[in-house]
């Protein structure tokens, strides 16, 4: 009897919490000037993954080479980057920022050689994307 209670609770429980309500990604807690700033980077980046995807598919390869430059790690001047953010970054999250950035420098460099393909570029602009990726399924922000 008391099995068939716990069943039956078990039952109850796993519909009462349905996995989309859960939230499973680590917070990562930002200034609001941090969480603008970064959240302003993550609009760039969009931004210039859909101006590649076009750029690719028209074989426009200066285009490709600039927006990813752009993004890449000297694309934002230092000064514009907010006090404090070293301070706030976990290991994994350097290593997944750092591997976005260098993917839009190896694809500004690709881009710029004559031998290298848009499909090649894709490929390499869908690497590159699994730091989006996994990223958002990591973090999330709250702001300190
Ligand atoms: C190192 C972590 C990290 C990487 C890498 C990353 N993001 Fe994000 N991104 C975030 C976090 C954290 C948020 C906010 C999520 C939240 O609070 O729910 C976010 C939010 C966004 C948003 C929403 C912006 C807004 O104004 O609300 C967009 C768009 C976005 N990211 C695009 C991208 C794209 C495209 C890439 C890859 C080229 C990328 N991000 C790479 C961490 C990352």
């Amino acid at each position: 009897m008391a099995r068939i209670a716990a069943i039956i609770v078990l039952a109850l429980v796993s519909v009462a919490t349905p996995a989309v309500a859960e939230d499973s990604r680590e917070v990562a807690v930002r200034t609001a000037p941090q969480r603008g700033f970064i959240l302003n980077q993550m609009r760039l980046f969009l931004g210039s993954v859909q101006v590649i995807v076009s750029a690719l598919a028209e074989g426009d390869m200066k285009a490709v080479a600039e927006q990813a430059a752009a993004r890449g790690r000297k694309g934002t001047p230092l000064s514009a980057i907010p006090p404090g953010m070293k301070a706030n970054e976990t290991p994994a999250w350097l290593a997944m920022m750092g591997g976005a950035r260098a993917g839009f420098d190896d694809i500004a460099a690709s881009a710029t050689d004559p031998s290298a393909t848009p499909l090649k570029l894709m490929g390499m602009l869908g690497d590159t994307m699994k730091n989006c990726v996994a990223c958002h399924q990591a973090y999330r922000f709250a702001v300190e």
